[in-house]
């Protein structure tokens, strides 16, 4: 069971799905004269306190960017510390989880992880899956090409073992091939540490998503900043392409077969 979900008035629409690109680790340590994984180790703070509160909130879905295709490049020495700190994560954080009924699923290319982060992630997986509050997905070893790369490749391989028509396939059917297809897109993009760009992340899915930057390295975002961004979110128009019944202008055929 869930805990009591407590959603706090926004002043507007509610975001279901928050998704973060979590940055500013390193230049949070660097600028405090410390080595770069200490950012890191602060930054799993700031973890545990978005998803405790987004869960309590009674956010459906948070996903987190906790590393990238291209992280792989980083010096060996911090990569290695970052799924060190992920595999402590994963065991320390169960009974935390289980307190309050989030679901863990990760996505990405996951066979590049090491046995042993891979292992706890899966556990975490099991033993959360019946939980029935928030879903927390993790993006591991995740890039938004690569995951676009590799529904197309197995559409491919059906088509030609004769299994899809190429000619049915439409965006639902790309959709149903990315590496979570049933969880809705999300609402709201957060980036911390300044940076106005989405790195590879979600390219399908955030396509009608609000993007919120941040100045704060992602170690000092928290609950006041998690809530400053929701606050954001509910004062923004969503349009998705269209007009919203304000905007169109009153008999707008007619005025424009008056000047045709
Ligand atoms: C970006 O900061 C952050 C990462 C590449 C890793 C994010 C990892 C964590 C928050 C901790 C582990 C996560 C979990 C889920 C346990 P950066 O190093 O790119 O910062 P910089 O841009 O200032 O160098």
């Amino acid at each position: 069971m869930s805990p009591t979900v407590q959603r706090p008035d926004l002043g507007g629409p509610f975001p279901e799905h928050i998704a973060i690109i979590m940055d500013g680790n390193g230049r949070w340590a660097t600028e405090r004269g410390m080595p770069r994984i200490f950012g890191h180790r602060e930054g799993v703070r700031s973890v545990r306190e978005v998803t405790t509160e987004c869960a309590r909130m009674g956010v459906k879905s948070l996903t987190l960017y906790a590393f990238s295709e291209e992280n792989w490049k980083r010096p060996g020495q911090e990569v290695t510390y970052l799924m060190r700190l992920l595999r402590v994560f994963m065991r320390r954080e169960r009974k935390t989880l289980m307190k309050n009924g989030v679901r863990l699923r990760c996505i990405g290319r996951l066979d590049r992880l090491p046995a042993a982060s891979l292992d706890a992630l899966r556990e975490t997986e099991a033993l959360t899956a019946d939980n029935d509050g928030m879903l927390l997905r993790l993006a591991l070893s995740y890039g938004s090409r690569a995951e676009m790369a590799d529904a197309v490749r197995r559409m491919a391989e059906e088509a030609r073992a004769g299994t899809l028509d190429p000619a049915s396939i439409d965006e639902e059917t790309l959709r149903a091939y990315l590496y979570d297809p049933t969880t809705p897109d999300p609402d709201l993009v957060i980036r911390t540490a300044g940076e106005m760009r989405v790195s590879n992340f979600l390219l399908w899915q955030l396509s009608y998503a609000e993007l919120y930057v941040t100045p704060f390295c992602w170690p000092d975002f928290r609950r006041d900043q998690l809530l400053g961004a929701m606050k954001e979110f509910a004062s923004r128009r969503r349009k998705f392409g269209g007009l919203e019944q304000e905007d169109i202008p009153a008999a707008s055929t007619e005025s424009v077969e008056e000047t045709t």
